[in-house]
């Protein structure tokens, strides 16, 4: 019987109403900023390929492909002037990131977490004019395009969620997403009004510049990764009290 009850004490140590761990979505995380920044890495890894799925029971959708109704895109960098128009333009890959590290700053109230992804793949439609090399460039038609070995790293700003009644909860305030690609390409069907010949040769040049001119998506596609994590992120931090993170 007394081994028993050793049981549980220790037991109660880990889990119980001790103050050093935190339920984290089921995960018992360490309260110390790093074991805590550890331990959230691993939850989130669990989370977020069960995102692609959606969570019904806690109101998050599917959430793969993302969809981004609409962008338009002006380039003019030397001998590139080009406005673009992208229309529903579903982004595959998102739910395959891995986090691979996070950083709990409770002081500053922030946790940034860095993450890698394999692949992005995009596709939708698209309509463009304007020139490259003085010569006059056209398209409407459907487009592709794959970005790979994306490293990018996400700024959590928290906050405090006053309760009545009851411990403040976490709220996060900003999210910030920033990433760098490492491969790019992409390929713009019925160029030039279906002419083929100008339509492969405009494609061929685009690919070999893509790198350069793939900046100019970044933005959009940053907007429309953090459309993706907010939820996740505000679901993962509104089960902890304030208290769990914040020093007091
Ligand atoms: C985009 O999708 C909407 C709804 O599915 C459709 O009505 C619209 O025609 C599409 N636009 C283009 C340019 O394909
Ligand atoms: C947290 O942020 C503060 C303020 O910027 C900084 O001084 C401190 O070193 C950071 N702590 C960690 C663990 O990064
Ligand atoms: C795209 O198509 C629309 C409607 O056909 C047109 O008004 C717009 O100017 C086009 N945009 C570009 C960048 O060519
Ligand atoms: C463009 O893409 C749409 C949606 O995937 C598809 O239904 C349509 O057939 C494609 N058009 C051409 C010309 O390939």
């Amino acid at each position: 019987m007394w081994k028993f009850m050793c049981l549980l004490a220790v037991l109660n140590t880990c889990y119980g109403g001790d103050e050093s761990y935190i339920n984290f979505g089921g995960f018992m995380c360490p309260r110390e900023e790093e074991a805590l920044s550890e331990c959230l890495k691993d939850a989130l890894n669990v989370y977020i390929p069960e995102l692609a799925t959606g969570l019904p029971k806690y109101g998050i959708p599917p959430c793969e492909p993302l969809m981004i109704p609409t962008l338009t895109i002006q380039q003019s960098a030397g001998p590139i002037s080009i406005s673009s128009t992208y229309t529903n333009v579903s982004v595959k890959g998102p739910a395959s990131m891995k986090i691979t590290n996070v950083e709990v700053n409770s002081s500053k109230h922030e946790v940034i977490a860095k993450l890698f992804i394999p692949e992005l793949r995009m596709k939708g439609h698209y309509n463009l004019s304007g020139k490259l090399l003085l010569l006059p460039v056209e398209g409407d038609g459907n487009f592709s395009a794959k970005y790979g070995d994306i490293h990018a790293v996400l700024t959590i700003a928290l906050g405090r969620l006053h309760r009545e009644n009851g411990v403040d909860a976490i709220a996060c305030e900003k999210l910030d997403v920033k990433f760098d690609v490492g491969s790019a390409s992409i390929n713009l069907a019925n160029l030039f009004d279906g002419d083929n010949e100008l339509g492969n040769t405009m494609n061929a040049f685009l690919n070999e510049n893509w790198q350069k001119l793939a900046k100019e998506f970044q933005e959009p596609m940053e907007e429309a990764l953090r459309d993706f994590l907010k939820p996740l992120a505000d679901h993962a931090f509104g089960t902890l009290n304030a208290n769990d993170i914040f020093l007091r």
